[in-house]
């Protein structure tokens, strides 16, 4: 029987899943992020290198001995995880790195990571017998959530802020779900939505709050350790906004080294956008962690979060791993866009262009050589926002429909 308990990050209390709903009592929703821990002995005893496979048919559901949910239990009806990773022998070789693999997340039903987590939420909210879920998001959770409730004949009420990418809205109605646009940030929106949402009883799809995301999330981790044939890279790259789905990484790989299915974890690398950067600023401040608010502002609005919900756990996961923290400016961000596609053939929206961002910088600083391993995880579809390309791409000029003026602006253009 799978086992597993949940434990406060701050106050370290350990509660049965029948005691709590979302975060610790005694230390709030900030602080008392709770985190599940499996028991040990069932992790050894149960989960085994050949009970998984590199693309599975059942998606993220064939690593369900590693996720905190009711056995043979109700799984909505999409396709989630069992994304693509790349072996970009192409930028490897531009770069001069061993091995840049590329996990395309984008490649989920409704286009980014969050699905993982929206799986597990609406998987765990039919257990516990909740017809409707709500979440405050920066876009992507928010399309995400309401596909699966919409596959799964589930209600939701989504809370975005009104300035999210006109392709991330239009999700939301086109899956039926209850929209409210706030005219504010993400982090306004958040607030209001918790107060709302827990207050008619709705099931909460909130980043950090609900303990059951990450869970969802860090099948990320467990593709690319099954995809990689358990020889894990040596750094893997992700963005960060909210924290959790750095979080997830880690927790990934160290639910694998409890398991004894790994003994070493790669060095996993958070990136945040300079303009948005609270979880790098409450790191650099020291132990023990405090939040560090901010007012947020990037071109990558998925990771434009002022105040980070999951900074804890991101911060004392990365401390308890030796991992690294890096900013990118918006420029940068931008710019990899651009290189990410016309090197790998993957679109990437601004938010998970910016992981390859950050492996950018470190690059130039020396960091890798020609034997490093490095997977860069592309947390959502460029086709998300194509508002941000545009800013740095030459517009297109019109050619009137004549063979020689046709040949002329090929002549030109080249
Ligand atoms: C595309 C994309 N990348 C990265 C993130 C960062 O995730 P988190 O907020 O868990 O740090 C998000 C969150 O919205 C996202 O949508
Ligand atoms: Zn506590």
């Amino acid at each position: 029987v799978k086992r597993f308990l949940l434990r406060c990050l701050h106050c370290g209390k350990e509660y049965d899943p029948s005691e709590v709903e979302y975060t610790c009592p005694h230390c709030g929703d900030r602080m008392g992020t709770l985190e599940i821990v499996y028991d040990p002995d069932y992790l050894k005893k149960t989960i085994k290198k050949e009970h998984y496979e590199e693309f599975s048919p059942k998606g993220i559901w064939q690593f369900e001995e590693l996720l905190p949910i009711r056995e043979n239990g109700w799984r909505p009806p999409l396709l989630v995880g069992n994304t693509p990773l790349y072996d970009s022998t192409n930028l490897a070789g531009k770069l001069g790195v061993g091995k840049i693999f590329i996990k395309d997340d984008g490649r989920n039903p409704t286009a980014s990571f969050k699905d993982r987590a929206s799986a597990v939420a609406v998987a765990k909210a039919v257990e516990k017998g909740y017809d409707t879920l709500f979440c405050a998001s920066t876009g992507n959770a928010a399309s995400s959530l309401s596909g699966l409730c919409a596959a799964s004949g589930l209600e939701s009420y989504i809370f975005v802020p009104a300035s999210a990418p006109t392709a991330k809205l239009t999700q939301l109605q086109v899956y039926g779900a209850n929209v409210i646009p706030i005219d504010g940030s993400y982090d306004e929106a958040f607030d209001i939505s918790m107060k709302i949402g827990l207050k008619e009883n709705w099931y909460c799809r909130n980043s950090a709050i609900n303990p059951y995301l990450l869970e969802g999330k860090k099948t990320g981790a467990l593709e690319i350790a099954v995809q990689l044939n358990w020889k894990l890279p040596d750094f893997v790259f992700v963005s960060v906004g909210d924290g959790t789905v750095l979080s997830s990484f880690y927790k990934g790989f160290m639910d694998l080294k409890e398991a004894k299915l790994i003994d070493k974890m790669p060095t996993v690398v958070g990136v945040q956008a300079e303009g948005a950067d609270a979880v790098i600023r409450a790191y650099e401040k020291g132990e023990p962690f405090e939040p560090e608010d901010i007012s947020a502002f990037s071109v990558a609005d998925s990771i434009s979060v002022g105040k980070p919900r999951d900074f804890l756990k991101a911060c004392l996961y990365t401390k308890r791993n030796n991992g690294l923290f890096v900013r990118v400016s918006d420029e940068e961000i931008l710019d990899s866009i651009i290189e990410l596609a016309r090197t790998t053939g993957v679109f990437a929206e601004p938010a998970g262009a910016t992981a390859f961002a950050g492996f950018k910088k470190l690059h130039r600083k020396g960091l890798f050589t020609d034997s490093t391993r490095v997977a860069i995880v592309i947390t959502g579809n460029g086709l998300k926002d194509l508002k941000a390309p545009l800013k740095i791409l030459k517009s297109l000029k019109k050619v009137p429909a004549n063979l020689d003026r046709v040949r002329e602006a090929i002549k030109n253009d080249s």
